[in-house]
């Protein structure tokens, strides 16, 4: 199954050379992303006089994790990380975040977007001259995703939800031709797909980048976000050191793609799907909503590669938001730096929205569950800053009174150092196919999916492993001899609750060729 659609629209295409000409876009490669050394030095010298969050062409080039850490005019040097010392985390494990505060826009969403985005552009499938780019997201995706189409100087529209933080609205309303705001909060993705849905019927020309179904999310992840990792890693880890692998929570599962490419590199390494324990989708195939902007939506993502996940682990939100506190309240960092925090790194601590403390936590868990030392690494994301959520720091002050030093031990012993490692689950098989088999309610039922596709998608991320094939081939050849027969024996076949409705097809009659729906417009 072709997971990226790379058919040709020449006509398309050639508009939209034309348009990218006009315009003097030039449009990085992921090579380039990955090693700034590979960017021309025209493109450098143009840079040292725009701004980081300029809405100027030549910013595709900082879709890169090693922006200079500076407004404006910043070059290129190294990867941006932050390592949590343990004094901080409560465990001798390494924990290194990379940052995403230095990409344009504030958070490495805008990655997946540009992703998402270029396959289509090359292609002609998304002619930028004449369509509406849609961008559905619960936030920094569709942030991402209307700064490239302004980039490229194309017509856009951010879905998010209505409960997100207000800075979000705030900087969209600057950039994104339209922005829609959907009923509910962070888990409320089915409102934001149904949006889309009226958007298609709505006759006009338009083409939806959806992050959880396009697989340039995944690979812009497994490319770029992987490498860095690689990087940092050879860069501070010592000879003693191993890569134990990356904790991260999931969205539209795009980042955690990651993991698979740092498992290519760190034989070993295992990846951690993180999600809040309000909202246990991968745990429990619960549901809920929580505070933890930018993850967990109630739904199994399409291009969430379950077979490369090794463990799920659920966040207490509450935990999230006192640490939110501890880390960004006067009271709250004078008190790390008495339990032996350096003052450098308390600073700088506002380097971790909700998602990024939601991550530092899942490392934890995974640290104390493998009773990980000091020469284990574990690598997180932190894939925005507390600039893009001041104002939630203000509205817990009023909910919930000042932040006191009370506050502080309490959050720093409870939530930090007392972190456990409860709401854990090591994946089996049966567990990654659970995981796997959730997809289909939202895919299959309500997106236009097919079966087909949704059995696909397992079968080509099984293991090159022989024994695995000969013990799937061993049971198919037991269904067929003591099911399948001339009179199918139904009741009792351990395949029936994964059949299509209708029962058994005749035999002797051709099956019909699945129906593909092409997303996008
Ligand atoms: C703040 C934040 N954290 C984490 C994520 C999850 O990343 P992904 O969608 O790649 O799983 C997102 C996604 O939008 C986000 O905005």
């Amino acid at each position: 199954m072709a997971k990226i659609d790379l058919t040709i629209y020449p006509e398309h295409r050639d508009r939209a050379v034309q348009r990218v000409k006009e315009r003097k876009i030039i449009i990085p490669t992921f090579a380039q992303m990955r090693n700034p050394d590979l960017i021309p030095s025209k493109v450098k010298e143009e840079l040292a006089s725009i701004g980081l969050w300029d809405v100027h062409p030549r910013n595709l080039f900082r879709i890169s994790w090693h922006n200079e850490p500076k407004a404006r005019g910043g070059g290129f040097g190294g990867v941006n990380y932050f390592e949590l010392p343990s004094s901080l985390t409560g465990t001798p494990a390494r924990i290194i975040g990379l940052v995403g505060k230095w990409f344009p826009t504030g958070a490495h969403k805008v990655g997946a977007a540009f992703g998402c985005l270029v396959p289509r552009l090359v292609t002609g499938q998304f002619d930028p001259a004449t369509q509406k780019a849609v961008w559905p997201s619960t936030g920094n995706y569709c942030r991402g995703g209307a700064y490239d189409s302004a980039l490229l100087g194309c017509q856009s529209i951010a879905i998010l939800p209505e409960g997100m933080s207000r800075e979000r609205f705030e900087w969209l309303e600057k950039i994104a031709g339209e922005v829609i705001a959907t009923p509910g909060s962070e888990s409320n993705v089915k409102e934001i797909f149904d949006k889309c849905w009226e958007l298609r019927r709505s006759g006009q020309d338009l083409v939806i980048f959806n992050q959880f179904e396009e697989f340039g999310n995944y690979l812009w992840h497994y490319n770029v976000t992987g490498h860095a990792i690689e990087e940092v890693a050879k860069q501070i880890l010592g000879p003693k050191d191993t890569v134990r692998g990356v904790a991260l929570t999931t969205g539209s599962a795009g980042t955690i793609a990651c993991g698979e490419y740092v498992k290519s590199v760190f034989p070993g390494s295992k990846t951690v799907a993180s999600e809040a324990l309000q909202c246990p989708t991968l745990l429990q195939n619960g549901f809920g909503s929580h505070r933890i902007e930018g993850i967990g939506d109630k739904h199994i993502p399409w291009v969430h590669n379950v077979k490369e996940s090794d463990m799920v682990v659920a966040i207490d939100d509450n935990a999230v938001v006192n640490i939110a506190r501890l880390f960004n309240e006067k009271v709250g960092r004078d008190y790390l730096v008495s339990k032996g925090v350096p003052e450098a790194v308390a600073s700088q601590l506002d380097l971790l929205g909700f998602s990024g403390i939601a991550n530092m936590l899942s490392a934890v868990k995974m640290a104390k569950y493998y009773g990980m030392g000091e020469n284990d690494a574990i690598f997180v994301v932190f894939t925005d800053s507390m600039e893009l959520y001041s104002s939630r720091i203000q509205e817990y002050r009023q909910e919930m009174g000042e932040f006191t030093a009370y506050d502080a031990a309490a959050t720093f012993g409870r939530d930090l150092h007392g972190e456990s490692t409860d709401n854990l689950l090591e994946l089996s098989e049966f567990d990654r196919k659970r995981i796997h088999n959730l997809k289909y309610f939202t895919w299959v039922e309500q997106q236009g999916r097919t079966y087909e596709e949704i059995q696909a998608l397992f079968m080509a991320h099984l293991p090159r492993d022989a024994a695995l094939f000969n013990e799937y081939h061993a049971l198919l050849v037991m269904v067929g001899k003591d099911y399948c027969r001339t009179v199918p024996r139904c009741d009792g076949c351990p395949l029936r609750p994964d059949l299509p409705a209708g029962g058994p097809r005749p035999l002797g009659r051709r099956p019909l060729r699945p129906t593909r729906r092409r997303t996008g417009g």
